[in-house]
């Protein structure tokens, strides 16, 4: 079979995406990262060279595949001092692993605040098998559509205030900045498109809609969804959609909006949150000012998974061989969050090397609290209850997907045809119980937490141990191989 083979070089960089010059993080000098395509069953060996330089920012790093399963692979999943040790300026990683999923992913620094700071990217793979081919004519990297904040500062010094600006594919522009090109999606007349929509954002969701369309939303979080026809879509930190999109308007340009987290007024912004879809043979020109209005929006509770439908389990309430239920709270003086009681910090040894070293069971795993041990093969249900601050939370499991049983806002459970995804939240405002369920099929230990990327450095995590017991095994890492944390002295990480 095919490999993608590829080396990913990390370096610091001045980059200016809106027009203002700010030190940031670039992978192969490209902010941001270079789009990795693999068709499905394809082996992944990517070579993270690490030489990030400046001193000011955090010279070390680790790559999360945002999505990508790791089945079998817990060791590739670049969660820094959960799966590995960061790692260090001018040494190297490799990652490799394959995946047997396709849809759309990403790939970003899970080390600190590092991916605020730019590293972030697209990575996609294709299904030559997609059942949903017919209902499209093209599908190429032209149509990714990347969503991020963008901050006039380090990730550190951000507060709580608003970003200056949302980049659409790296572009965007700010509060009276320059007017910078925007990002340009050209579309041919009558054709079909299969547009794949991120948000690599580390705090804002978008209310993302584009002027006269309506759109097919044919995928969530990698996982092909029943068509559903829609006008707009809320995506959260961490989360990806597919739709397709007609070019079935008359030729003109058209503006693409992003909107930042709620806002009552919804209008055309000169720019700002935007960027511009343009029919081949249209002048090139700012479009009209929007008098698009928003009726059709997604719900996740429209959404249903193609394949796999059922969730896993019985499909009753407390249908499930183990429910957890992980509550939320924030200690406002020392500005952290809890989940059960307890901050996330990260362990002094990556928590799978204490795994690989003989410990099993949550009282000895490190952060104490912060570490379930699930057992292997298991139903897990799991819920977020609502009433937190801040949110809404989206919430991230790494190494499984999830059915959703029970979406925010929703009343109602759905055990027969729920979305399955990587990513949901537990309620706009917070307010909201979000039920989710999957199955501990993948040994080692995984991440679950807040994508917002500041909740998750102020504890808002949990790890899920599954399978403790044979994780050694399951993953046939060699004794000797110490690639994890080839130089790193875990007892006092310094930088
Ligand atoms: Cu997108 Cu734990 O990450
Ligand atoms: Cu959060």
């Amino acid at each position: 079979c095919a490999a993608l083979n590829t080396a990913l070089v990390i370096t610091n960089a001045i980059v200016a995406p809106d027009g203002y010059p700010l030190n940031s993080i670039v992978v192969n000098g490209q902010y941001p990262g270079p789009v990795l395509t693999a068709q499905k069953g394809e082996r992944f060996q990517i070579n993270v060279m690490n030489q990030l330089e400046d001193a000011s920012m955090n010279k070390t790093t680790s790559i999360h595949w945002h999505g990508i399963k790791q089945l079998l692979s817990n060791e590739m999943d670049g969660a820094a001092m959960v799966t590995q040790c960061p790692i260090a300026s001018g040494q190297s990683f490799l990652y490799d692993f394959t995946p047997d999923q396709s849809g759309s992913f990403w790939y970003h620094s899970h080390l600190g605040l590092q991916y605020c700071e730019g590293l972030r990217g697209s990575l996609i793979i294709y299904d030559p098998e997609d059942p949903h081919l017919g209902l499209y004519d093209v599908d190429d990297e032209s149509t990714i559509i990347n969503l991020m904040d963008w901050y006039h500062m380090n990730a550190n010094e951000v507060g709580v205030g608003p970003a200056d600006a949302t980049l659409i594919n790296g572009r965007g522009r700010y509060n009276n900045g320059p007017l910078v090109p925007l990002s340009v999606i050209s579309v041919m007349p009558g054709r079909r498109y299969r547009m794949r929509l991120t948000n690599m954002a580390c705090r804002p969701n978008y209310l993302f809609s584009i002027d006269n369309h309506n759109f097919t939303v044919i995928e969530a979080d990698g996982h092909n969804t029943v068509p559903v026809v829609v006008d707009s879509i809320r995506i959260l930190a961490g989360q990806r959609y597919s739709f397709i999109l007609e070019a079935n308007q008359p030729v003109d340009n058209y503006w693409i909006l992003a909107d930042p987290n709620l806002k009552p007024g919804f209008t055309s912004t000169g720019g700002l949150n935007s960027a511009i879809l343009s029919y081949v043979g249209a002048p090139p020109s700012d479009p009209p000012t929007r008098k698009w209005t928003l009726t059709t929006p997604l719900l996740e509770t429209n959404l249903h998974a193609l394949e796999d439908s059922a969730a896993p389990g019985l499909p009753q309430s407390g249908g499930a061989d183990l429910s957890l239920n992980l509550v939320n709270t924030f200690d406002s003086i020392h500005t952290k969050y809890l989940i059960n009681g307890v901050t996330y910090t990260s362990p002094p040894t990556p928590v799978l090397l204490q795994i690989l070293s003989g410990q099993l069971n949550a009282s000895e795993l490190q952060p104490q609290g912060s570490v379930f041990a699930l057992p292997a093969n298991k139903v897990i249900e799991l819920s977020i209850p609502g009433g937190q601050p801040d949110g809404p939370h989206p919430f991230h499991l790494h190494g499984h997907s999830f059915s959703v049983v029970r979406s925010a806002g929703s009343t109602t459970y759905n055990y027969n045809n729920p979305v399955r995804r990587d990513t949901t939240s537990n309620g706009f405002y917070g307010w909201d119980n979000v039920t989710i369920r999957f199955v501990t099929d993948n040994p080692g230990p995984w991440f679950l937490h807040c994508h917002i990327d500041w909740h998750l450095e102020q504890g808002m995590a949990v790890v899920f141990a599954a399978d403790a017991q044979d994780t050694a095994k399951a993953l046939n890492i060699p004794p000797s191989w110490n690639n994890l944390c080839p130089i790193y002295n875990a007892l006092a990480p310094t930088d």
